[in-house]
Formats: C-alpha cells, structure tokens, sequence
C-alpha cells in the first residue's frame, strides 16, 4: 500500500501566539504568586529538551508508560471499537505507536488525528506517522487542547488518548473544566485514556525533576527565552536559579525560577515592566500526581466510567481507560 500525505490543519490563528503569550504573560507576571503558562515551554527548542527528559535515567514517567503500553495495547485494543484515535498533547507520538499497532492490527482503526501547539514537532510526527501506518489516515491538527476541543473530528467510534501525565499539568480547576470540555465534545460510547503519573515518595520525584546534567533545567528555562524571543523582553536568564519542590499538600511538583538579585525586566511586547525583589519567584509549572481513586472520581464527576486501569510492575504510574456514559 502506498502511504497517504498526511493532512495538517492549522487551527491557531495567525499572530495567534503573540495575542495570546501576551495576554498570558499579562495576567501570569503581573500577580502574585507570578506565574507562566506551560504551554509557551514547548517552542522547537523546548520540544527537544522535553524529548532529552524523556530519555533520561531519573525521569521515569516515560519508560513507565510505555511499559504498561508495550504489555497492554492489546487489551486496549481488544476493548474499545473505536475507528478513530485522536492524541491530545500527541509530541512525537512515539509511544503511541504501540497503540496504533494494536488497533491497526484488530483491523478496525482508519484515521489517527495528533493535536498539538508544537507545529514542527507535530509535522514530523505526522510525515513519519504516515509513512509508517501506510493504510491509516493522518489528519494532524495544529492546535490548543484547552480551546480547540471542538474541532476534533466527527464520525465513527472515537477514541482521545492523553498520555504522558499532561494532565498533570493543569491547574487543579483548569483539569475540571478541561475534562468537562472534553466529555461535552464526545458521545456516548467514546472512549479517553489517559496517562497519569502517581503519588510517590518525595526523592524520587524530585529527581526525576532535577537531573544532574541540568536538561530540566533548560527546559523551565527556556520559557524566559521564549518571552526574550517573541516579546522582546530582556531577561538575563543567567540570573535565576532552578526551584523544584514538591507541595505535598497539593500532591504536586511546583517547578520555579528563583531571581537570584532584585531585577527590572522589560517585556515591551506586552507593556510589563517587572520588578523581581531578590529570592522572588515565578512558577512555570506544576506537575501534580494522582491516586487511582481521584482519577476515578474525577472522571466519574464529568459522565466518564472507567472501564480498565493498568500499571507498571512498579506502580509509579497508570494507563486508565473509561467509556462516556
Ligand atoms: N504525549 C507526549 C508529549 C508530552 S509533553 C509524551 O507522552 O511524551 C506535552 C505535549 O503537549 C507537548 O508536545 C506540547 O507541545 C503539548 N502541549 C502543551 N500544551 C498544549 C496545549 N495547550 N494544546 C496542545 N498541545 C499542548
Ligand atoms: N507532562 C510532563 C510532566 O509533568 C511535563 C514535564 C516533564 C515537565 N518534565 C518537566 C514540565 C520538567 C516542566 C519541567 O512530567
């Protein structure tokens, strides 16, 4: 079979980022705590480091799900009718392949539609996707998961995969709304899997932030670079210091940058000017990490039934899938 060219549609409207980096940065720097959007952390150069975290020996979220993906695609495939697969948050979409091979195996899978901000990495992924699932329909959408959900595709049985603990990274009411967005979009029937990172002892997560060679800290860096970049702000990203810590009463990873002397910092795209006392810091991301019985419940809270949940031998991290009801 001959593989098909991908389609890409570009949902993010022109200027799209300016307008809306803008009004993030707005809103995130000029109140207390300060904070950044995540989503600005993954322009082509963020997308590389994220790729580097994944391969490194501390970050074990990525090995973990793709173990239980790598044992269980099959089960995955064996319960669900879907004919299409859409990823959320997609990347490289490399783990997801395990998916697809199992769902094109079970002969029933006819499109896989990737949507992500990342417009390179998801053009690559999609070019490779196509080539490799020859007889499968790649339709990529270049897209915000918190403002596109509409868009997703109509038509046939569908399942939306969410996987590498994304959904850690939203804000505690953000997840609610995005959940609930989420089931409003789909049927009856449809199917989510989702991949969330699970509580656990507190070195261990901090390592898994905190690598010794210092690709983390590139990566919460780079969000400063972006708004030098896009907004013509002058950060001096050598003067602040990488802050991760674990809020246990939020069961989260709270990842800082720490200004280490008291700096002016002008970010003339967006009309801030920003005062940073010594020690002052901006939050660029939090990575919250679950029990079973709160995915349970926050799903079950939106019209989601759980139909299956899998984790790895070790129990770090787990693969639920659950059925619109
Ligand atoms: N699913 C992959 C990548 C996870 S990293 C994995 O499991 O390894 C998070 C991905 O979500 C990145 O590719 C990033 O570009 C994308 N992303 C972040 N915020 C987004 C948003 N608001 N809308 C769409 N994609 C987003
Ligand atoms: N979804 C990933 C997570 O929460 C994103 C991530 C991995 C990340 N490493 C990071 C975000 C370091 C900020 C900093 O685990």
């Amino acid at each position: 079979m001959t593989a098909r060219e991908p389609t890409v549609s570009v949902l993010l409207e022109p200027g799209w980022e300016q307008g809306s980096l803008v009004d993030d940065v707005r809103r995130g720097l000029g109140s207390q705590p300060r904070t950044l959007p995540p989503t600005w952390l993954y322009d082509d150069v963020g997308s590389r480091l994220f790729d580097e975290i994944t391969t490194l020996p501390e970050y074990y979220p990525t090995e973990a799900e793709r173990a239980i993906l790598r044992d269980h695609a099959g089960d995955i495939a064996a319960a669900v009718d879907a004919t299409t697969l859409v990823e959320l948050g997609s990347g490289t979409s490399d783990k997801t392949r395990l998916l697809l091979d199992a769902l094109t195996a079970h002969g029933r899978l006819e499109r896989f539609v990737p949507v992500d901000v990342s417009e390179g990495t998801l053009r690559e992924a999609a070019a490779r996707l196509a080539q490799a699932y020859p007889g499968l329909e790649v339709s990529a959408l270049v897209g915000d998961f918190t403002l596109h959900l509409g868009h997703l595709p109509e038509g046939g049985r569908r399942m939306v995969a969410f996987l590498g603990g994304t959904i850690g990274n939203f804000y505690l009411e953000e997840r609610g709304a995005f959940l609930g967005a989420l089931a409003d979009q789909l049927s009856p029937g449809d199917w989510f899997l989702l991949g969330t990172d699970l509580v656990k002892s507190a070195d261990r997560l901090i390592a898994a932030y905190d690598d010794p060679g210092g690709v983390t800290e590139r990566f919460v860096t780079n969000a400063l670079a972006v708004l030098n970049r896009e907004l013509g702000a002058d950060f001096d990203l050598d003067a602040f210091s990488y802050v991760p810590f674990w809020d246990s009463r939020m069961q989260r990873m709270d990842l800082r940058l720490r200004a280490d002397a008291p700096q002016r910092v002008r970010i003339p795209g967006a009309g801030l000017e920003v005062d940073l006392a010594m020690g002052e810091e901006i939050r660029v991301e939090i990575s919250t990490k679950f029990l079973p019985s709160q995915v349970d419940a926050e799903l079950a809270a939106v019209g989601f039934q759980v139909a299956h949940r899998w984790s790895d031998p070790a129990g770090d991290y787990a693969v639920t899938l659950a059925r619109l009801g």
